[in-house]
C-alpha cells in the first residue's frame, strides 16, 4: 500500500513534458514486450479499482486487461450497484476505497468530483474521462501520432466539432508539448479557455470554417457531437453540427500525409463520413489498441515511478 503522497493524473497538465517523454518511450517498451509474448508482471499483487459512472468499452477493457497483463487485478464498480449511487459522499468513498487498493481509475461527470476523490485518496487516481477532460485518450493518441509520423512538436492538429473533453485535453497537450491546434466548432460551441484549463492561447486558433481549420493539418480529429451526459441536447446539436462532419473535402486540404483519428465510439454519417474513418488516412484501430499500452505505462509510472529497461 502506498504511503507517500500519491501522484494523480486528473488532467493532462498534471504531468510535465519530460514525464511524457519518458512515458512515450515506456509505452513503446511495454508494447514491444506484449507483442513478443514476453510476460511482464511489475504489478504483482497490486489492485486497481475502476469506478464507472458512465458507459465504456475501451477504457474498461484496456485498464482491466492492462492491469491483469501487468500481474495485478482489477475490480469494476459502477454507480448502479455500489453505494456511490445512493448518496455516499465522494470524500468518504475515497477514504474507504483507497485503503483497500493501490490505484483508482474513475469515469464520472464533473471534474470537481474526481478532484474531491483524489484529495481524499491515499493512492493515485486516474481520470478515465470527465465532462471536461479525457487525458488517457490523448496520451494514447499522441503516442499513435509519434509511432506513425515522429515527434508531435511543431505539428498541427485540426479539431473539428464539439469543444468537449477531448478538445480541451488536446489543447492542454498542445501547450505542454508545443504543437498547434486548429479548432472549428459551430457558433455557440466554442472553446472556453478556463474550462479547458488553458494558461495561454499561443497554441490554438479558432476557425469559423472547418475546411480552413484542416488546411495543412498533420492530423485531423473529431468526436461525437453529443457526449455522455449531454443527451438532452442531442436534437439541437444534430442541427447545429451538420456542417462539421469530417469528410473527404476536409482531408483533401490537410497535409498529404495527414492522419485521421477518432477516440471512438464513432457515428458514421454524423461527425465523420464512412469514407474518412474507413479510408487510408485513418489510424483509429491503432489508436484504440494504444489505449492498452498507454494505460499500462501510466499505471506503472504512477505506482512504481521511473523504471529502467
Ligand atoms: N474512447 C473511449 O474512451 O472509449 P470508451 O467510452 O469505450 O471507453
Ligand atoms: N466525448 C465523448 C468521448 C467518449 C469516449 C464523451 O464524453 O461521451
Amino acid at each position: 500500500m502506498t504511503t507517500r503522497s500519491p501522484r494523480h493524473f486528473l488532467q493532462f497538465k498534471d504531468l510535465s513534458r519530460e514525464e511524457f517523454d519518458y512515458l512515450f518511450e515506456r509505452i513503446s517498451w511495454i508494447k514491444a514486450r506484449f507483442k513478443a509474448y514476453e510476460p511482464y508482471h511489475p504489478m504483482f499483487d497490486r489492485t486497481l479499482v475502476m469506478i464507472f459512472e458512465k458507459a465504456s468499452t475501451r477504457t474498461r477493457l484496456s485498464f482491466e486487461a492492462g492491469m491483469q497483463q501487468l500481474g495485478g487485478s482489477a475490480i469494476y464498480l459502477n454507480t448502479r450497484d455500489s453505494q456511490l449511487g445512493r448518496g455516499e459522499p465522494v470524500e468518504d468513498a475515497a477514504q474507504v476505497i483507497s485503503r483497500m487498493c493501490d490505484l483508482v481509475m474513475i469515469r464520472t461527470f464533473e471534474q470537481e468530483i474526481i478532484e474531491r476523490f483524489a484529495a481524499n485518496s491515499r493512492v493515485p487516481v486516474i481520470n478515465g474521462l470527465t465532462n471536461e477532460y479525457h487525458p488517457c485518450q490523448i496520451l494514447a493518441d499522441i503516442h499513435t501520432f509519434i509511432e506513425h509520423r515522429g515527434p508531435i512538436r511543431g505539428r498541427t492538429v485540426a479539431w473539428i466539432g464539439d469543444s468537449n473533453n477531448m478538445c480541451n485535453t488536446w489543447l492542454q497537450a498542445a501547450e505542454l508539448l508545443d504543437f498547434n491546434v486548429h479548432v472549428s466548432t459551430p457558433p455557440g460551441y466554442e472553446v472556453e479557455a478556463e474550462r479547458a484549463g488553458l494558461y495561454g492561447t499561443g497554441h490554438f486558433e479558432q476557425f469559423a470554417d472547418p475546411v480552413d481549420a484542416c488546411r495543412g493539418a498533420d492530423l485531423v480529429t473529431t468526436d461525437v457531437w453529443t457526449s455522455m451526459g449531454f443527451e438532452a441536447e442531442n436534437e439541437a446539436r444534430m442541427k447545429a453540427f451538420a456542417d462539421w462532419q469530417v469528410d473527404a473535402d476536409m482531408m483533401a486540404v490537410a497535409a498529404p500525409e495527414a492522419l485521421f483519428m477518432h477516440c471512438l465510439p464513432a457515428h458514421r454519417g454524423e461527425e465523420v463520413s464512412g469514407e474518412v474513418i474507413d479510408g487510408p488516412h485513418s489510424v483509429v484501430w491503432d489508436e484504440a489498441e494504444n489505449r492498452l499500452h498507454a494505460q499500462k505505462a501510466l499505471m506503472e509510472y504512477l505506482l512504481l515511478g521511473r523504471l529502467q529497461g
